[in-house]
């Protein structure tokens, strides 16, 4: 690959009442450019991901991150969007731009302001992410994973205890990060334990199985390697590759995730490593279902036996392969078009050893996986420090 992250900036997750897009986008902006000692006159490309559907009213939005500084006027700015995977196909323009040496300096911002809406217009919003055809029963996306929990569960069985304990390892994570939305340990009989804290949400899955509905932006800055030679703290992307699945899953068998093992076979050929290689990933546990399967799609368990991977603790912190150190969606939060981003800000920090209580010691390879709607757009990226 021909592009590294240089610097980055993260905004804390959560709910920001008092805090609209352009503030947001604004704040990453600035201080992604300072993190990474680059002057906003210097940046060649910028990309903005948000989610298509309307959280909020402002649209048309990539010309909000000119705002931040008089010297990105008249800079090319383009939205780009690839549903819950919307950050990370900001980031991979990015980098085909640098490949296409039509930049060196991409700037890319992830944002979302969910919470103006209430709950019910949300679901509306996150289902056009869906095939609407088919599956739009009940207008929310926890429909979406709880049919495929229901589906996976008839072929392997009931799976609820590893969900719980991939939802408590996630918030037991994600309480000690700074940036997430959730930080409370809450332990494996709160997540296991239907209650009025914890009520069902959808078929099989109860409010700890879902990711929250956050506000929040992250910014990185991409790199040609000549310029990112002469930054502080350049991660090189050994991999970034891309692959869409049909979108309606009457067209594919919903109780394994193709698409994502089509990707990761892809970018571990890529980065001539395997998943052995890697000293902990960030994926995309938009539902506790999803972060089991996706075990499943990277080859750590074989099909249908996802769970080991949690109930041998092989992805807990201190695991054979850390899964999701951050607190993961589940925990730090699911703004949409911020969360590929963040997941490499993430990983970026873990590699330069600057993740403070979260980081995994001597972390030097690390895997990303990103993914929009019903595991349709798969984003695997595997980065490690240049130096
Ligand atoms: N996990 C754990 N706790 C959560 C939570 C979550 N996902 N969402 C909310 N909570 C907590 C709140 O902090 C609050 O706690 P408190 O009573 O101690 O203050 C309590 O639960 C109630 O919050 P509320 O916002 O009223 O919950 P809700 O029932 O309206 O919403 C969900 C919960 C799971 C339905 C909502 O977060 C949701 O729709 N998530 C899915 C979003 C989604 O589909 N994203 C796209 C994925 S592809």
């Amino acid at each position: 690959m021909t592009a590294c992250i240089v610097g980055w900036a993260h905004t804390k997750f959560g709910k920001h009442d008092d805090r609209d897009v352009e503030s947001l986008i604004g704040e990453v902006t600035i201080d992604a450019l300072t993190d990474a000692g680059i002057a906003p006159a210097d940046v060649d490309e910028i990309y903005l991901g948000t989610f298509n559907g309307g959280f909020v009213k402002q649209d048309f939005p990539a010309s909000l991150v000119l705002q931040a500084h008089d010297d990105l006027r008249f800079k090319p700015a383009t939205r780009v969007e690839n549903a819950c995977a919307t950050g990370s196909a900001a980031i991979y323009q990015g980098l085909n731009a640098i490949e296409a040496r039509k930049a060196r300096i991409v700037l890319v911002v992830g944002v979302e302001k969910m919470t103006e809406l209430a709950g019910a217009a949300i679901g509306e919003v996150l289902t056009k992410a869906s095939y609407l055809k088919e599956e739009d029963e009940n207008g929310s996306f926890a429909d979406i994973f709880a049919r495929i929990a229901e589906r996976y569960f008839q072929a392997n069985g009931d799976q609820s205890d590893a969900l719980a304990r991939i939802a408590a390892k996630n918030h037991k994570n994600g309480a000690v990060n700074g940036l997430a939305h959730f930080q409370k340990d809450l332990g494996y009989e709160f997540c296991r334990t239907e209650s009025d804290k914890n009520p069902i949400v959808a078929g099989p899955l109860k409010r700890t199985d879902c990711s929250p509905v956050t506000d929040g932006a992250a910014a990185l800055v991409l790199a040609d390697m000549d310029t990112a030679l002469k930054t502080d703290k350049p991660v090189v992307f050994r991999a970034a590759e891309h692959v869409n699945e049909f979108l309606p899953m009457s067209k594919r068998d919903v109780t394994r995730f193709e698409g994502v093992e089509l990707a990761w076979s892809r970018a571990f050929g890529r980065a001539g490593v395997g998943l052995d290689d890697l000293d902990f990933m960030e994926v995309h546990d938009c539902f506790t279902i999803a972060e089991l399967m996706i075990y499943e799609a990277i080859g750590l368990a074989p099909r249908g036996q996802g769970a080991r991977a949690i109930n041998e603790g092989w992805t807990e912190k201190d695991g054979k392969l850390p899964i999701n150190p951050s607190g993961g969606l589940k925990s730090k939060g699911h703004p949409i078009g911020a969360t590929g981003v963040s997941m490499h800000v993430m990983a970026a920090m873990q590699l330069t050893g600057s993740a403070g209580a979260i980081q995994v010691p001597g972390a030097r390879l690390a895997g990303v996986f990103n993914m929009g709607g019903s595991a349709v757009a798969n984003y695997a990226s595997i980065l490690e420090p240049l130096r």
